[in-house]
């Protein structure tokens, strides 16, 4: 007889951002002439920018033509985007990664739950807290993460790093060793980042310690101050302990479209063994590519139309950011995030995040994260994404100063 893989029963509840979309989906349907506002989700609104969608529809025409028609893509992705990424955001950056050093994949998302596949079940892994809960949720169904402690909202094999206001949301050097650590910046989802030399900490002490950091910098185009790194390769030593995963969604707007990458640099070595030939295997055996007519379009990012283009909509969602912060501070919130980051986090002021979420949505009709989704650290918090149109974010500022009038 079959058996499943019964990790997935001790998953508590669904995806957060699944139980958001039934709970408004229920409110709905029971206030169908109510206007709703989504700052949940981090998910963009704004149309693929003209150099982008043009190149988009050049590789659809090549699509169809005998002679420039494409099939399987190569393993890692087309070297073309190789390329222009290990150019613009590494060599840039003054980082050295080689092109077969980065995977194309179709989304940060899907990266930062498969590389769990490369490692040992027993290792023990280490995130923030709160956290996107695609690195936990992986990990536990992986079998790595004990049993979930509904007393306590966590899991009984994670060492969780709690980031407080008192810390400015940024994690401490755990003192209990992990083998791997789940780092997010600008982060998701306070919108809190750390400078170079704090993040150089990060390096020296996976290094030290024989751990690997897996690197999650899908909100890099978000940096608006000096001394956020972009890259962790950016630090000295990164290349032989860290994994890093980017995105297209947040800069680009390739939510819907789906494009990512991730560097696995020769350099991490373990027993013997490089990640980057694991990462190859993985790669090469379970992915067949994300589509050539996307990777065309991803590489137009990188012309210098879609650099000023990627610029803009990125200040776009960040006056956005402004409207928030500014918003809800003038509001009497206590905020935080939103300058190099599209993630706005606010206290609840004596609700907890979910009685906060079901007021927000009942009296405002505005849709936001409770932190609580995000780990226990999160309770009585609350994120909005700047990812809105411009026009529903001033609405949804002005219907919630109004709740507090
Ligand atoms: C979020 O809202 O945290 C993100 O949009 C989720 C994601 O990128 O998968």
């Amino acid at each position: 007889m079959y058996k499943i893989n019964d990790n997935y029963l001790k998953l508590p509840g669904s995806y957060l951002f699944s139980t958001i979309a039934k709970k408004v989906n229920a409110f709905t349907a029971t206030n169908p002439d109510k206007k709703i506002i989504r700052l949940g989700i981090g998910d963009v609104t704004q149309p693929l920018s003209p150099s982008i969608i043009k190149r988009l529809h050049e590789a659809v025409d090549e699509m169809a033509a005998r002679e420039t028609f494409k099939g399987y893509a190569p393993d890692l992705g087309y070297e073309f985007l190789r390329s222009a990424i290990a150019k613009n955001d590494y060599e840039a950056r003054g980082a050295k990664i080689g092109i077969d050093e980065i995977f194309i994949s179709d989304g940060a998302k899907s990266d930062s739950g498969n590389i769990g596949d490369i490692f040992a079940k027993d290792n023990k892994i280490a995130v923030c807290d709160p956290v996107y809960p695609v690195y936990v949720d992986t990990n536990a169904m992986a079998g790595r993460t004990g049993d979930y402690d509904s007393a306590n909202s966590r899991w009984t094999n994670v060492i969780y790093m709690p980031c407080l206001e008192e810390n400015g949301f940024a994690p401490q050097l755990p003192e209990q060793v992990p083998d791997i650590i789940y780092l997010c910046f600008p982060n998701n989802p306070t919108g809190a980042t750390i400078t170079k030399d704090e993040l150089q900490k990060w390096v020296d002490y996976a290094l030290a310690n024989n751990a690997v950091i897996i690197y999650d910098a899908a909100y890099e185009a978000y940096i608006s101050e000096e001394n956020v790194p972009h890259t962790i390769y950016e630090c000295d030593g990164a290349r032989k302990c860290a994994i890093e995963i980017r995105s297209f969604s947040k800069n680009a707007g390739f939510t819907g479209t789906r494009l990512g990458f991730t560097v696995v640099p020769k350099d991490i070595v373990c027993d013997g063994v490089m990640l980057n030939s694991l990462w190859a295997r993985r790669h090469g055996t379970k992915f067949n590519g994300a589509p050539y007519i996307i990777q065309a379009a991803g590489a137009a990012c990188y012309t210098p139309e879609g650099k000023q283009e990627i610029r803009e909509l990125v200040g776009y969602y960040m006056q956005n950011a402004k409207t928030i912060l500014e918003g809800l501070k003038e509001a009497g919130f206590t905020v935080s995030g939103g300058v190099n980051a599209p993630y706005i986090w606010l206290k609840t002021d004596g609700m907890t995040s979910w009685e906060f979420f079901d007021y927000l949505l009942n009296e405002a009709n505005v849709v936001g994260t409770p932190g609580s989704g995000f780990g226990p650290a999160g309770e009585g918090y609350f994120r909005l994404t700047a990812f809105g149109t411009h026009e529903n974010t001033v609405e949804a500022i002005d219907r919630i100063k109004k709740l507090r009038a």
